[in-house]
């Protein structure tokens, strides 16, 4: 399966990224703990340089508890501040404040050490598209504060949310573009739903995923839609639409309307908390 990006994008997406990190000490960068690696853009390390860092594996309610604490650990192995969070649910949000004070220490102190008390800190949430980063927003931030740009009269460009006398949150995230270095990568996002579906054969893809769950988490296939799993993969598609009672009109199963089934299962969390990937 070749999945292709759009070249265009990503060179307006890195311009207006590197204006926004001019303005702020830390980025708050949200991942897709289902596949953390693949929906992130490692360019982002060269283009936050000497900024404060912080990772979110969000959707961590999708991804697997075991997932979830390899990656912790992963990316505190690398020296960010890391947190597991469900962006739709403020409660997930309850540690926030204090990882953000610990991720900015080193700044807090320069300051004081300059004489510079109490100035807050002005983050920026980034992440590739479809990972969360408006809901985040929205929780973190709550609705209102996230329409401040919408209101008449507010002038368009770069707008501040106080969240606190601590923190000052940039009301647009920044926007980092999936970095496809093989093919397993954009099958992960394509999974994910993080890439444009109108460009992609669903039943391809659908099969893909069947392979995928056969070998990494064997039986759960059997378990959700009772079919028997020693099957190839588009055989499989096929069983699930007899299951599913996907039926044609003019007779035969309907094997695309059960490979959508799949997918939105997975993504949907219908499956279970699945993981892609795991740190090597
Ligand atoms: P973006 O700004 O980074 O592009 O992402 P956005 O916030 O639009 O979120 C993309 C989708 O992911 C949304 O679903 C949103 O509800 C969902 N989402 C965000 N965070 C989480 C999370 O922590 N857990 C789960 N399970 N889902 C999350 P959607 O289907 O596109 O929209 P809607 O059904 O919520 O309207």
């Amino acid at each position: 399966m070749n999945i292709q990006w759009y070249p265009g994008h990503m060179t307006k997406a890195k311009r207006a990224m590197q204006e926004d990190i001019k303005l702020i000490d830390l980025i708050i960068e949200l991942v897709d703990a289902r596949a953390p690696l693949s929906s992130r853009n490692p360019d982002i390390d060269d283009l936050g340089r000497g900024k404060a860092r912080m990772v979110l594996l969000n959707k961590a309610d999708l991804a697997s508890e075991a997932g979830n604490a390899a990656w912790t650990r992963y990316f505190e192995a690398k020296g960010f501040q890391v947190m597991k969070i469900d962006a739709r649910q403020k409660a997930s949000l309850k540690q926030i404040h204090s990882v953000i004070q610990e991720a900015c220490k080193e700044k807090i102190e320069r300051d004081r050490r300059r004489g510079i008390l109490n100035r807050p800190v002005r983050a920026m949430v980034a992440g590739i598209p479809n990972v969360g980063k408006s809901t985040f927003i929205n929780s973190f931030a709550g609705k209102a504060a996230a329409k401040t740009g919408n209101k008449p009269g507010v002038t368009k460009g770069n707008q501040w949310i106080r969240l606190n006398k601590q923190v000052e949150l940039l009301d647009t995230p920044g926007i980092l573009w999936p970095k496809f270095e093989d093919q397993s990568v954009g099958l992960k996002l394509a999974f994910l739903g993080s890439i444009n579906d109108e460009i992609l054969n669903k039943d391809e893809l659908a099969a893909e995923l069947c392979a995928f769950l056969l070998k990494a988490y064997p039986g759960l296939l059997a378990e959700r839609y009772g079919i028997p799993e020693d099957r190839s993969p588009h055989e499989l598609l096929e069983q699930i639409a007899i299951a599913r009672s996907c039926l044609l009109k003019g007779g035969g199963y309907d094997v695309p309307r059960a490979a959508r089934l799949l997918l939105e299962d997975f993504r949907s969390g219908k499956l279970g908390r699945i993981t892609l990937e795991f740190p090597e």
